[in-house]
């Protein structure tokens, strides 16, 4: 039998345009049930329809709902209901600041998962705990409240190309201080989403359109890329000052992305970044221009989405890209985003 109800986590502020994002697929087929900030669980209303597993873009984790669970027992009660295979735990914080998540609720999730782990053993449900999470793992979605004494949500979901690997899609990165700003953490959690984290890219050349002040830049650079970055605005000094430490060339070409002199550009692009502060039907035929000129082999996009009207267009402009990037394409509102998505090609 179908499972009445699927739940899915987003971003603080995302949750009407979640919300509005479900109703437009799978109008009347899904109707919202309990609502939590960062939390929304949907009524499926027909027992024959199927909901694909993903639910919408601006949903960090979506899948089955299993229901509040007020003690260890019941969380068991629900996964040895699961079947006999192995389950891989994710346990995560249903609120995460766009910042990251404080060492605290980190350590509170850390307590919860060796308590929720110990008792599932004793019962005998078999734990996968291998890295990296593969394709058609089955995850148990612990998310918990913001204190011990309220109720834990369960739900499930299977692992598919494209969902965050980390419990809740939150990697365990935070903002370091001395970088030039928060675009570093956006990275990072994007490379980490797609696994990219683990490539090695010394060496190899990453085209950084709107650079400025720097903090993507100064994580390829981290990671040993040479970068070209395009920006009309002003570097933050850091980055020239670690290129040279690291012994990489860093240039900054200040100018606009639509005026780059597309012959002049590298052609053995690995990386190609876009953080560019323009609606995406400006932005996005500049971007293919640039991508059909050096035909990066894998793509990072910051989709900004500053309106209700541009959220509701965001498959369109996902589908665009996909006319150009190279395939997989995958999008999705990373916990450090804000009024935008991220989508990675390739
Ligand atoms: C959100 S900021 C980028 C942050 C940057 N990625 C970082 O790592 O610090 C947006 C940038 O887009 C730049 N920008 C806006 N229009 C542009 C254009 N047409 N071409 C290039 N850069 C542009 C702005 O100057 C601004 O620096």
């Amino acid at each position: 039998m179908n499972p009445p109800f699927r739940f899915t986590t987003c971003r603080a502020g995302s949750e009407a345009t979640l919300k509005r994002d479900i109703a437009s697929h799978f109008a009347g087929e899904l109707t919202p049930a309990f609502m939590k900030p960062q939390f929304i669980t949907w009524k499926i209303r027909r027992a024959d329809f199927h909901p694909p597993k993903s639910l919408s873009t601006f949903a960090r984790v979506s899948g089955t709902s299993l229901g509040l669970c007020k003690t260890l027992d019941d969380v068991v009660e629900h996964a040895r209901k699961l079947g006999g295979k192995p389950l891989r735990l994710h346990v995560f914080p249903r609120l995460t600041d766009e910042d990251g998540v404080d060492a605290a609720t980190w350590q509170r999730m850390d307590t919860l998962t060796a308590e929720i782990a110990a008792a599932l053993e004793q019962a005998g449900v078999q734990l996968e705990t291998n890295q990296p999470v593969a394709y058609g793992d089955l995850i148990l979605d612990v998310i918990a409240g913001e204190t011990d004494e309220e109720p834990i949500f369960l739900g499930c979901h299977e692992h598919q190309a494209g969902m965050h690997p980390h419990p809740g899609g939150v990697p365990r990165i935070s903002l370091p201080e001395d970088v030039p700003s928060r675009a570093w953490l956006k990275l990072e959690q994007a490379l980490a989403w797609r696994g990219w984290d683990k490539l090695d890219l010394r060496g190899e050349t990453a085209l950084d359109l709107g650079c400025a002040p720097g903090g993507a830049t100064y994580a390829l650079i981290q990671r040993g890329m040479n970068v070209l970055g395009v920006d009309t605005g002003d570097m933050d000094a850091r980055v020239l000052e670690l290129a040279k430490s690291k012994g990489v060339r860093f240039d900054h070409w200040r100018t606009a992305a639509g005026r780059l002199n597309l012959t002049a550009l590298p052609q053995d692009v690995a990386l190609l970044l876009c953080d560019i502060n323009l609606a995406p039907p400006e932005i996005i035929p500049t971007l293919q221009r640039i991508q059909d000129a050096v035909q990066a082999r894998r793509l990072v996009l910051t989709i900004k989405l500053n309106t209700p009207a541009l959220e509701d267009r965001a498959h369109e402009f996902i589908d665009t890209i996909r006319d150009f990037a190279p395939a997989p394409v995958f999008a999705t509102q990373l916990a450090g985003n804000r009024r935008e998505i991220c989508v990675c090609a390739g």
